[in-house]
């Protein structure tokens, strides 16, 4: 495998970030992943791998070895009364591969229609949207374990998953994901509780539950190919019930552990759509995210966020969480 010499991440991620890594190389062959992790070992440099780049954040010289994954392909792995099993190769994109399955009339995916990013992205920060996680659907996975240099099985139990969270998160830079297979339960059964679906008559199909879906996340959130963004940008902190009821009006869920408030509704009620920064954003229309209005850079963004968390606490007392990750930091 060759490495490129400067190599270019700016057709890479879904912010527009204007970035190069120092070498960069497209693992297409899971024999691949081994190789560049020790070509980033003799070259002394720390290794990211990219899927879409559709959740992180670069500088716009990153001194490291990126390995965008490439690895294409997925196939049913078995069917029987009460489950399918689908394996996905990590450089497959999501939301194509989300299309295609329910497409096929094949439910259980639906509600994650439309995230863009790549499957072997999906587990690191346990993708979610609209009343389900990955982890409702997955199975297990494989992946390159960079501590003992060999290929490791790791199952739902030991990926550790939680909201927007996974051991992947814990140890950064110790798996490489090669293969997700998911477990899709059968008999399909519709999962409507997210508000904007809750008018959906039943029974559906689980295209028609993916084309609603769809046409919400369209309406709400910006389209990355037109004003580039990273998605939501902070997580929904979770408060105890104490600190929300001393919040007026402030809508709430309770989950595991407290209250769960929405990061949007905040940032929206402290004034903050439409605060930039040069070209980095806060969108106008969902609050959750920073866009970039044309060459927004790292330090931009990173000014915007700090704000909008400083702005926010000064507000509600509550301190926010970036979401992406950085490349490039530590
Ligand atoms: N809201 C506002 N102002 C805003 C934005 C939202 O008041 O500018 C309010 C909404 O009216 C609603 C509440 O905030 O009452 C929640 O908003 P929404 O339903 O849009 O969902 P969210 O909590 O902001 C989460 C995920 C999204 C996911 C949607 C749908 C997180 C951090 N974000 O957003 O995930 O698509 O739910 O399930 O959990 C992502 O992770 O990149 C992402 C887009």
């Amino acid at each position: 495998m060759r490495l490129t010499d400067y190599f270019d991440l700016s057709p890479r991620n879904s912010f527009g970030f204007s970035s190069r890594a120092r070498y960069g190389a497209e693992v297409t062959r899971v024999e691949e992943i081994a190789e560049i992790a020790q070509l980033s070992e003799r070259l002394d440099l720390p290794l990211y791998v990219l899927g879409g780049g559709s959740n992180c954040l670069l500088p716009e010289r990153l001194r490291a070895v990126v390995a965008v994954m490439a690895i294409k392909g997925w196939t049913i792995e078995d069917s029987t009364a009460d489950h399918i099993k689908i394996t996905a190769q990590a450089g497959e994109d999501w939301p194509s591969l989300v299309a295609q399955i329910t497409g096929s009339g094949l439910g259980g995916l639906e509600n994650l229609a439309g995230i863009p990013g790549t499957v072997g992205a999906a587990p690191i920060q346990n993708i979610g949207a609209y009343g389900v996680e990955l982890s409702d659907v997955f199975a297990h996975l494989n992946a390159y374990d960079r501590k003992e240099n060999r290929m490791v099985t790791l199952t739902k139990a030991d990926c550790r998953f939680a909201y927007r969270h996974s051991i992947f998160k814990d140890q950064p830079g110790r798996y490489i994901v090669s293969e997700v297979t998911l477990r899709l339960p059968r008999p399909w059964h519709p999962i409507l509780n997210y508000a904007g679906l809750r008018n959906l008559p039943q029974p559906q199909r689980p295209e028609t539950v993916m084309q609603a879906v769809l046409a919400q996340r369209a309406a709400k959130l910006p389209d990355w190919r037109v004003l580039g963004n990273v998605g939501s940008f902070f997580h929904n902190p979770v408060v105890s019930e104490e600190t929300w009821r001393a919040l007026p009006d402030m809508p709430g869920h309770p989950t595991n552990g407290g209250v769960k408030l929405s990061a949007g509704w905040l940032i929206d009620h402290a004034g903050l759509k439409g605060l930039r920064i040069g070209d980095a954003g806060v969108h106008e229309g969902h609050a959750l995210v920073i866009v970039n209005h044309g060459h927004a850079t790292l330090p931009e963004v990173q000014a915007l966020a700090d704000q909008v968390i400083r702005r926010v606490r000064a507000k509600f007392g509550v301190t926010l969480v970036p979401e992406p990750i950085t490349l490039g930091r530590g």
